[in-house]
């Protein structure tokens, strides 16, 4: 068992491993600190400085994301000093971000706002920065510049996540933007629309440029449907419509992380051509049936096959879009219903 080191938080003996940050650390202890740009998963940038603390015998405050503890440490995460900081520092990021938050105004979060909220910062401090305009990019994310902190986690997990790279900070100074290099649109990119970039950002200065109000939707945690790495994922439901999919959770399969098809592909679940209930094909049209009027048929048809052409002459074809479960049963019924091998599916290899 690894050694642990012992330390004390608010007054509050803690221990942890020696590699821990104060930020795990405090986190599994349930003290809870905040963050802008720390994401679990990504290599900690320390760009936002939120989430200051005291460490006794040190002058500076320490941002935990990316600072060690160490045997002895003596830490304070809610001090005048830290608190104060945390003010000053969120006035400072409102001073750049418009007044009429665009992600709020489309009725999806913005951690920067619900922090400015919680801390009671007088918003009017240093004033706030132009309302910007949101760009769709594509069919998929949008972004406005205006709303940016500057926190990088979408250029971090373009490049540490997808290994793309297509964002990174260009510019200097007030000039600096989170883009595509050389002017390009992030089509001209090798961008793969993961969304993953929008899923981390804390603002909402890259968003989704179908779905808005997220926010306010019922959120049911399931399985994505589109192949069987099995990734976990969140539909948003309206009235009774998936009206967008995020991916909060931190699930040991993706955890936040999706593709394209799982982020973005949910359209189809509405659409009027999708089929709904079982066709069987009578004089040539495709009727509708019911579903044990399709399985009785299905069972007599493959018995009448077997009975005059033998098993080999049926094959059982799944798919990767099936569950373990239901790709074991169709071999099931292969093999010991109807006494044939021949079964196979797409995610065999
Ligand atoms: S959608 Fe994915 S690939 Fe494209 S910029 Fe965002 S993180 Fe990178
Ligand atoms: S666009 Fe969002 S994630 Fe990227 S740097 Fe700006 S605030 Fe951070
Ligand atoms: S969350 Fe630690 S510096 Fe941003």
């Amino acid at each position: 068992m690894k050694e642990l080191i012992n330390l004390e938080i608010n007054g509050r003996p803690v221990s942890a491993p020696p590699e821990a940050t104060i930020l795990d650390t405090a986190r599994e202890a349930g003290i809870e600190i905040p963050t802008l740009c720390h994401e679990p998963g990504l290599k900690a940038q320390a760009q936002c400085r939120l989430c200051v603390v005291q460490v006794e015998g040190r002058n500076r405050l320490e941002p935990a994301c990316a600072t060690q503890v160490s045997e002895g440490m003596v830490l304070y995460t809610d001090s005048h000093k830290v608190i104060n900081a945390r003010r000053m520092i969120l006035e400072l990021l409102l001073s750049e971000h418009p007044s009429n938050c665009p992600a709020r105004a489309a009725g999806d979060k913005c951690k920067l706002c619900d922090y400015s909220d919680r801390f009671g910062v007088d918003i009017t401090k240093f004033g706030h920065g132009g309302e910007g305009r949101t760009v769709r990019e594509n069919w998929f994310i949008s972004r406005n510049a205006a709303a940016c902190i500057l926190c990088a986690k979408c250029a971090r997990v373009c490049d540490q996540v997808q290994g793309i790279s297509a964002l990174a900070f260009i510019g200097r100074g007030n000039k600096t933007e989170a883009r595509p290099a050389l002017k390009k649109t992030l089509e001209q990119t090798d961008c793969e629309m993961c969304g993953n970039c929008v899923e981390v950002c804390p603002t909402g200065a890259i968003s989704r440029s179908q779905s808005a109000g997220l926010a306010s939707a019922r959120k049911t945690l399931t399985t994505c449907g589109f192949c069987g790495v099995g990734c976990q994922l969140e539909l948003n439901v309206k009235d009774g419509r998936v009206v967008g999919v995020t991916s909060e959770s931190d699930n040991p399969v993706n955890g936040k992380w999706l593709c394209v098809k799982g982020r973005f592909g949910y359209e189809f679940i509405h659409h009027q051509d999708r089929l709904t209930q079982p066709l069987i094909r009578r004089n040539g049209e495709m009727e509708p049936a019911s579903w044990d009027e399709a399985l009785t048929y299905t069972a007599a048809r493959l018995l009448a096959i077997k009975e005059k052409h033998g098993p080999d002459a049926i094959a059982f074809i799944s798919s990767s879009r099936c569950t373990n479960e239901e790709n074991y049963l169709i071999q099931k019924i292969a093999r010991a219903a109807i006494g044939t091998n021949s079964v196979d599916q797409c995610a065999r290899t």
